[in-house]
Parts: C-alpha cells; sequence; structure tokens
C-alpha cells in the first residue's frame, strides 16, 4: 500500500502545535489514515524494532491498560519500520507468552516514510530503527505534547495515562497543570493580564500563583 498519501518529503522537525502531518497505511487492524482518527484523542508512538525485550514490555503493558486509554476516549496506534507480517507474528508470541491481546493497530513503515515525516528518525540515520517517540495528537489533529525516550528505556504506561489526563483537565477547564499533578488535584489559573487584579489579589503570590477547582477524579 502507498503509505506516502499527503507527506512532504523528508524529515521534519514537528511542534507542539503542529497538525499531525495525515498518512494511510497498513495496520495489524487493517488499513488506518490518521485523520480518520479525529473527533477522538489519538497517541502515536514509535519502537524500534518488533521481537526486542523493552518493546514487548511496552506492549504487553500498553495491551493490558487499553481500557484506561479506552475510558479517555483516546485510541492508541503504534509504529515501526518492521513488515506487517513480522507484527502479526510479534503479536502472536506476546499473546501466547503472556496471555494478553494487542488489539491496537501497529503500523508498518518499511520505507520509514512516516517516520521520517514525525522526526521519528535522524534524518542522518541509514539505522531502520525509530527511536521511542509519542505523539499526543488532541481531537482536532493538533499535536499537543511529545516524548522522545531512547531505545534502552522503555516507557511509563502510568505517565502516559498522567500526560493524557491533563492535556484534557487543561483543556476541560481552560486551566494549566502544576508540577506532579494528578487526576483529582487542583489545577492553575493562567497569569492575569490584568493589573487591577495584581493589585486586588489578597497576597503577594495570589496574582500569579492561583488554584482553579479541581481537575477530573481517578
Ligand atoms: C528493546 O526494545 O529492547 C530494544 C530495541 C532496540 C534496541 C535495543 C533494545
Amino acid at each position: 500500500m502507498d503509505t506516502n498519501l499527503n507527506l512532504a518529503e523528508g524529515s521534519r522537525n514537528l511542534r507542539i502545535g503542529d497538525t499531525a502531518p495525515d498518512f494511510e497505511a497498513r495496520s495489524t487492524i487493517g488499513p488506518v489514515k490518521l485523520s480518520n482518527f479525529r473527533e477522538r484523542w489519538l497517541i502515536l508512538f514509535s519502537h524500534p524494532a518488533d521481537f526486542t525485550p523493552v518493546c514487548t514490555t511496552e506492549f504487553v503493558e500498553l495491551a493490558r491498560q487499553a481500557g484506561e486509554f479506552e475510558k479517555r476516549d483516546c485510541a492508541l496506534m503504534a509504529l515501526s519500520v518492521d513488515s506487517l507480517f513480522s507484527h502479526f507474528a510479534w503479536l502472536r508470541m506476546i499473546r501466547d507468552r503472556f496471555e494478553i491481546e494487542v488489539r491496537f493497530p501497529i503500523v508498518e513503515d518499511p520505507t520509514l516514510v512516516i517516520g521520517r515525516a514525525f522526526g521519528m528518525v535522524a534524518p542522518q540515520d541509514n539505522d531502520s530503527a525509530t527511536v521511542r517517540t509519542t505523539f499526543f495528537i488532541d481531537p482536532s489533529g493538533v499535536i499537543r505534547a511529545m516524548t522522545c525516550y531512547p531505545a534502552s528505556m522503555g516507557r511509563s504506561i502510568p505517565e502516559m495515562l498522567r500526560m493524557l489526563d491533563a492535556l484534557q483537565a487543561i483543556d476541560a477547564r481552560d486551566a494549566l497543570a502544576p508540577a506532579n499533578w494528578q487526576p483529582g488535584e487542583p489545577l492553575l489559573k493562567p497569569p492575569t493580564q490584568d493589573l487591577d487584579e495584581v493589585f486586588g489579589a489578597g497576597d503577594e503570590t495570589a496574582w500569579f500563583l492561583r488554584e482553579t477547582g479541581k481537575g477530573k477524579g481517578k
């Protein structure tokens, strides 16, 4: 299948706020088109290779937590350079060995055209492996956060869920999430741009460090 539908040639440095480049590709659940996932949150993430130890632990844990992403109306989509049939064989091994079925799509990207368009591969890198890049894409198709881990380090699935919760709470309440924020904890109000509010605030920090209502509970 031609994966190169709307992808500009070469590698891009995508940033927060960019619209995720659209693509269509074969996956373990059939052909997928990124833009068809609009209206929901989407976590698109790359892994270096099938049948590798750290990737296997990530996929087992993501499959175990799939219901948590579903509860948050968030689809998962994985991607690597491996072929569709490698993905199938790996998922079968995971099912047999770990008794869990990975049901979210894993895209094949044998030419790295998608990986390069998303900056998941260094432009000068001839190694086919993508690093562990994760894109949090909102229901309008905009990249809202991204993380990049080395091949040698597995992602934290609770942290992926926390980031998703924070992004959703921020949007729902037009607020900010402080350091170490967890669902159910207070959010922060955006800083005021009104001098009267600055002078009228009760104490010296209240004008710029103000809590607002609590985010979504656990
Ligand atoms: C891993 O997932 O275990 C892995 C992938 C690529 C290189 C090294 C380790």
